[in-house]
């Protein structure tokens, strides 16, 4: 069984589809501890209802952003967690914990990237007319939304298309795809080489989308 840590700042709808995940017996795994940075995160609330443990760490009461991240890897390490999974954490993790669990962090971003990192990646996809957008879940390195990339998927964007909108739409995406990349894990069955996420057992499908269809 794979031990999971999960960060989180806000509402956790991603947090609670890996739960769900999880308790339906699909994934292998037990999430030993949630972190949130903010005290009103409503991912606690998900957390006490799934007699799930929990802390709250304020990053302005550390003496510098490092050792906020130091403390939060000793505390994933004393629980023995094995992967470590950002759940709509919105802060850049820093090299204490990077170096704390190589390739055993992963975050997922509501575009796709390399397109659109960074804050508000739907309304940024939005704003700037894209036809297609998406999600992505990858590894995380000390670059922002930078890491190794390990699941995408797409949804169109119409010309109408608001943040929320265009968010409503990834998110149902995000909440499957989060939950298949830590299975992937907890079988064994990824292997990062340089860039490249090797996936074992994977095929690939040729299929194209165009959007908007061709007339
Ligand atoms: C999700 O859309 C996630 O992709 C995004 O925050 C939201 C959290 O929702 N993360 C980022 O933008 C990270 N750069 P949730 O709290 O309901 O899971």
């Amino acid at each position: 069984m794979l031990n999971l840590g999960v960060l989180a700042s806000g509402r956790g709808s991603n947090f609670q589809s890996i739960i769900d995940e999880i308790e339906a017996g699909r994934i292998n795994a037990s999430i030993k501890l949630l972190i949130v940075d903010k005290a009103d995160a409503y991912a606690v609330e998900r957390a006490k209802k799934h007699s799930i443990g929990y802390l709250y760490f304020n990053p302005k009461q550390f003496p510098s952003k490092d050792d906020f991240f130091i403390k939060i890897a000793d505390e994933l390490k004393t629980r023995d967690v094995e992967l470590v999974v950002l759940a709509g954490f919105m802060r850049i993790v820093r090299k204490p914990l990077i170096d704390a669990f190589p390739n055993r962090i992963m975050n997922i971003h509501p575009a796709l990237l390399p397109s659109f990192p960074g804050l508000h990646g739907q309304k940024q996809a939005a704003d700037y007319g894209v036809r297609i957008s998406g999600c992505t879940v990858h590894f995380v390195d000390e670059g922002m939304d930078n890491g190794p990339v390990i699941i995408q998927a797409a949804v169109p964007v119409s010309p109408d298309d608001t943040e929320e909108t265009l968010s409503a739409r990834i998110l149902k995406l995000e909440h499957r795809i989060y939950p298949e990349a830590i299975r992937l894990y907890s079988e064994g069955r990824l292997r990062v080489e340089g860039r490249i996420v090797k996936i074992s057992g994977y095929e690939l499908k040729d299929e194209y989308i165009v959007n908007p269809p061709l007339g």
